[in-house]
């Protein structure tokens, strides 16, 4: 069955934990939907994990929309969200409300996540009101990694974890579906999470969010260099691509491959 933005609140008001993965094309999303993961993200980490940037600012509307699109094709079920990029929502509410209206019409996402707190309220509580729904996205904010001047733990003294804390409040009160809390401590993800009514999605947030997300390339052992963390490592496909790439050249190399078994009469 299909999963709607009323059954991520539902895990929450049952206190059911779940989790989202990330996913850039359409084989990758048709296994996660296929296995019943709840939420498929087409994160902005697609600059970083599929294009090569350094990070998610050079990434574009163009970009995040193509595979949105991959995305929807291979999911059935679970909840595509489409990960609004740096400068797509940040000039302006007529602007931003234009560009998230592209993800669900163009991408065929189901609803949109944005990064920020008290600057991006006006546009959440619009695009809430027009049936565009939001998640939320607060803590270390990769967008914005030029003004924190690194990936840094974000909310670690009082000041900071107070406006973190005020804005998860705020978003909830713009209509904010959900709530992505990445690298905060643990005790100020609880706090936050234990205060709010919709569900908070924890990356480097602790136990206690109500669901976790991981990024695919991390969470499978793909990506190359070394990771946050808070990255656990569910296989090592690295490994296993470096591994079979040579064995195939190695074949080819002694003749052993194509053998009969591999052509045709
Ligand atoms: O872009 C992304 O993949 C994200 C997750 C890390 C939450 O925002």
């Amino acid at each position: 069955m299909a999963i709607t933005v009323r059954d991520v609140r539902a895990f929450k008001e049952r206190g059911e934990k779940f989790v989202m993965l990330t996913a850039y094309d359409a084989f990758s999303a048709q296994l996660l939907d296929e296995e019943g993961i709840p939420l498929i993200l087409v994160g902005d980490t697609l600059g970083m994990v599929m294009l090569g940037y350094d990070s998610t600012v050079p990434v574009t509307m163009e970009d995040q929309l193509h595979h949105t699109k991959a995305v929807r094709r291979g999911t059935k079920n679970a909840l595509v969200v489409g990960d609004m990029p740096f400068m797509s929502y940040q000039g302006s509410v007529t602007e931003g409300i234009h560009n998230a209206g592209r993800f669900l019409k163009e991408g065929g996402a189901n609803c949109v996540k944005l990064e920020g707190g008290e600057s991006v309220l006006d546009l959440v509580s619009r695009l809430t009101s027009i049936g565009i729904p939001v998640m939320g996205h607060l803590g270390l904010t990769p967008q914005s990694v030029n003004a924190f001047g690194g990936y840094r733990v974000q909310g670690r003294d009082d000041e900071q974890a107070h406006k973190i804390a005020e804005d998860a409040k705020s978003l909830e009160a713009a209509g904010a579906f959900s709530l992505v809390l990445e690298a905060v401590p643990a005790g100020l993800a609880k706090e936050i999470t234990e205060s709010l009514s919709i569900p908070t999605i924890g990356i480097g947030a602790g136990p206690d969010c109500d669901g976790q997300v991981l990024v695919w390339h991390d969470f499978l052992g793909i990506t190359p260099y070394r990771t946050a963390k808070f990255v656990k490592k569910y296989a090592s496909l690295g490994d296993d691509i470096r591994r079979a790439s040579n064995a195939f050249k190695d074949e080819v190399a002694r003749g052993e491959f194509p053998s009969e078994e591999y052509s045709y009469e």
